[in-house]
């Protein structure tokens, strides 16, 4: 399957002019000259009640692999939230078991309506999630939830999740950011009604074998190197 490299940039063209009067650069940044702004929600692993917004800003890098720089939507100047690579559902396939448990499916992400891609034409949105409905991410958060209300980070990096069902994430969260960004969750979740979301490989969200994934910072006794 040919994955965001071809599929995104003729799901651009779909679009022809519109572009024009985006505010949205597509097209003019990354390694391979596509860039892509992805609005969504993460939770921190272990706990699914510290509910982040997430600004991706993301490079295509090849037919399976996107990398993106994720920011803190509300916070002025945005803060750098962290990191997240997205895959191709046939590239999560090749890794380790170990491996897989650090990456959550985007396929309710793209269903529900919350991956978003504000100012974007209907139609290439509508292209694109097409294709991301069977991608995989892994996200680490480098500003700690709980040092949000501080101006610096305060602790170390945060394995962080995405939301897999309705009734998981806060009604209310959802309402901001659509109060943010002008979009209509509920619309945009019926416009996607007829994208087909391929089952979810085993391995991801793997919170719901009943163990939750999370980072430790090791201390270990040892002399000076220098
Ligand atoms: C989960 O996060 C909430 C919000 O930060 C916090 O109040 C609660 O204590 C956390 N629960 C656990 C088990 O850490
Ligand atoms: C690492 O452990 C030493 C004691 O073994 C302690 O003095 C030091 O503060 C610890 N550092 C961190 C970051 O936990």
């Amino acid at each position: 399957m040919h994955f965001l490299n071809t599929a995104l940039l003729a799901a651009a063209s779909l679009a022809g002019s519109a572009f024009a009067h985006s505010e949205v650069t597509l097209g003019s940044v990354g390694p391979t000259n596509a860039m892509l702004f992805l609005n969504g929600f993460h939770f921190i692993s272990g706990n699914s009640s510290q509910e982040i917004q997430a600004n991706h800003y993301c490079a295509i890098m090849n037919d399976d692999f996107i990398q993106c720089t994720v920011y803190m939507p509300g916070s002025n100047p945005m803060r750098l939230a962290g990191v997240e690579y997205i895959i191709s559902g046939a590239a999560f396939e090749k890794l380790p078991w170990e491996e897989k448990q650090l990456w959550h499916s985007h396929q309710f992400e793209v269903t529900s309506g919350f991956l978003v891609e504000p100012n974007l034409p209907p139609n290439v949105d509508h292209a694109i999630m097409e294709i991301l409905v069977g991608t995989y991410g892994k996200t680490f958060h480098t500003w700690p939830y709980a040092s949000k209300g501080s101006d610096i980070p305060i602790g170390i990096p945060e394995l962080v999740m995405g939301f897999t069902g309705d009734g998981q994430m806060s009604k209310k969260f959802q309402k901001t950011r659509d109060r943010m960004f002008g979009t209509d969750t509920n619309k945009i979740r019926k416009s996607r009604l007829d994208i087909n979301a391929p089952p979810v490989l085993d391995g991801a969200d793997s919170w719901r074998y009943g163990y939750t994934l999370n980072l430790g910072l090791t201390n270990v006794t040892a002399e000076p190197p220098f």
